[in-house]
């Protein structure tokens, strides 16, 4: 080879690495991924006649002073009473659960309650107990504060977490992060029953019990994934979504929805859209419907951060579910674009990845205009579904990485994003294999409405 012709060469590779993005060279030690037996000490059921157990709580209402709390009574229905009490205050009030039940083919549940409770204090620590009578059980939450264009506060991100060996390490590393995440985004697929016989529902009941150490004292935010559909027609089961409709409630009401699966909450200085992949969401379909009023109504000057949980990725350069998103993308992304959407959170594929800012919108059918491009009023999107659960990582990708991609790692882990205030927020992604404080990815977001700067990794 000539000198000249290598110098080009060279140079035609330099290039080449300037313009793609990152594929972590971390090497996951490749184990099989396997759920906790059925007896596991983290499934255990709490101790007493009749005592509730899966206790969970999320958002009930459209700005965060409102809390369904959930759990579960297996014996009998047992009280549907529920005491709540600010810290160090002797005023307890009641509010009363309504008790549900379900049937999936052989399986019976048990008394699933849901109880909301509202018109809370802002920035506040609550008591809360429940399962009077027989075995009571004492939990608390702190409030968020009032919804404001500068309020601090911190969100932890999980996806896909299922409930092997490595879903609980997931878990254990949010709950001993420093950065100390108060509300968990969670982008699908909750428990993966589906993956046994008849989607064995005592596996819903073992994953209640599993995040109950987390999700009884943070609200989790729910989206419906794929493995929650629960559609099995070989044993009578048609109705998809039964048990986590029955089990996992969302405040879809109070945002002018008509289906729990698609909602929206203002939190602090955010404003968070819960989208369905798996309903209906093309033109004149009630989804559409309700985000083409929802995102005109998002006041950048109340919640300057507007995010969007979904659980099939738009951007995604892995070859496992690659393009499922593809079609509510041509559907809903001019909107992203144009609304000046933050950040888009998807699960799904059992891997990370963050995109640059990017949009792929011009496209008309005879154009050919179909590639992604650079725009800064796009969102960065961000696969998390590394929880963990049993189907094990995707470790296969496209190559070369597209240029839209700006950072993949096929690991578990999961990430927190610290919004400081109105223009800049802090996020940091966490692998599994490191100490729970190593950041594998990180990223400073400038705010798409206030800063529209370009966003620093430093
Ligand atoms: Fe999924």
């Amino acid at each position: 080879m000539s000198r000249f012709l290598g110098l080009v060469l060279f140079l035609l590779n330099v290039a080449d690495l300037c313009n793609g993005g990152v594929t972590s060279s971390f090497v996951r030690k490749v184990e099989k991924t396997i759920d906790m037996p059925l007896d596991s000490d983290v499934f255990e059921v709490p101790p007493g006649y009749n005592a509730p157990q899966q206790v969970h709580i999320t958002q009930g209402d459209d700005v965060g002073m409102g809390v369904i709390v959930s759990w579960v009574t297996m014996e009998e229905p047992g009280s549907n009473t529920l005491l709540y009490w600010i810290a160090n205050t002797k005023l307890i009030r009641k509010a009363r659960a309504k008790i549900t039940t379900y049937k999936f083919y052989n399986y019976t549940s048990g008394y699933i309650h849901h109880c909301t409770i509202n018109d809370l204090e802002p920035d506040t620590k609550y008591y809360y107990e429940v399962g009077l009578g027989h075995s009571p059980r004492t939990f608390w939450f702190v409030t968020p504060p009032a919804v404001g264009p500068d309020v601090p506060y911190t969100f932890g991100l999980i996806g896909d977490l299922g409930q092997s060996y490595d879903s609980n390490v997931t878990l254990t590393h949010y709950e001993q992060n420093p950065t100390k995440g108060k509300t968990v985004l969670f982008v699908g697929d909750l428990s993966y029953a589906d993956q046994y016989p008849d989607h064995d529902n005592r596996r819903w009941d073992t994953w209640g019990r599993f995040v109950e150490r987390s999700a009884a004292y943070q609200p989790w935010i729910w989206t419906a994934g794929n493995h929650e559909i629960d559609f099995v027609p070989e044993i009578g089961e048609t109705k998809p979504f039964k048990p986590y409709t029955h089990r996992y409630h969302t405040p879809y009401r109070r945002s002018n929805s008509t289906a729990p699966f698609w909602y929206s909450i203002k939190r602090a200085s955010a404003y968070i859209i819960v989208l369905s992949s798996y309903s209906a969401y093309g033109k004149y379909t009630p989804q559409f419907k309700w985000l083409e009023k929802e995102l005109p109504k998002v006041n950048r000057s109340e919640t300057p951060w507007l995010i969007v949980l979904m659980h099939a990725p738009w951007y995604n350069s892995y070859n496992y579910h690659y393009m499922e998103g593809e079609t509510m993308r041509v559907m809903y992304e001019p909107w992203f674009v144009q609304y000046k959407v933050d950040l888009v959170f998807a699960g799904h594929v059992h891997a990370y990845e963050r995109s640059e800012r990017v949009s792929n919108i011009a496209y008309n059918i005879v154009n050919g205009i179909c590639s992604p491009i650079s725009d800064q009023s796009a969102p960065v999107y961000i696969t998390i579904g590394d929880g963990g659960n049993l189907e094990g990582l995707a470790t296969n990708m496209t190559d070369p990485q597209p240029k839209y991609s700006a950072f993949r790692e096929a690991s578990f882990g999961h990430a927190t994003l610290d919004i400081k205030n109105r223009t800049h927020a802090y996020y940091a992604w966490h692998r599994n294999q490191d100490g729970y404080a190593v950041e594998a990815d990180r990223m400073w977001f400038s705010n798409r409405y206030w800063h529209q700067g370009e966003d620093s990794t430093t």
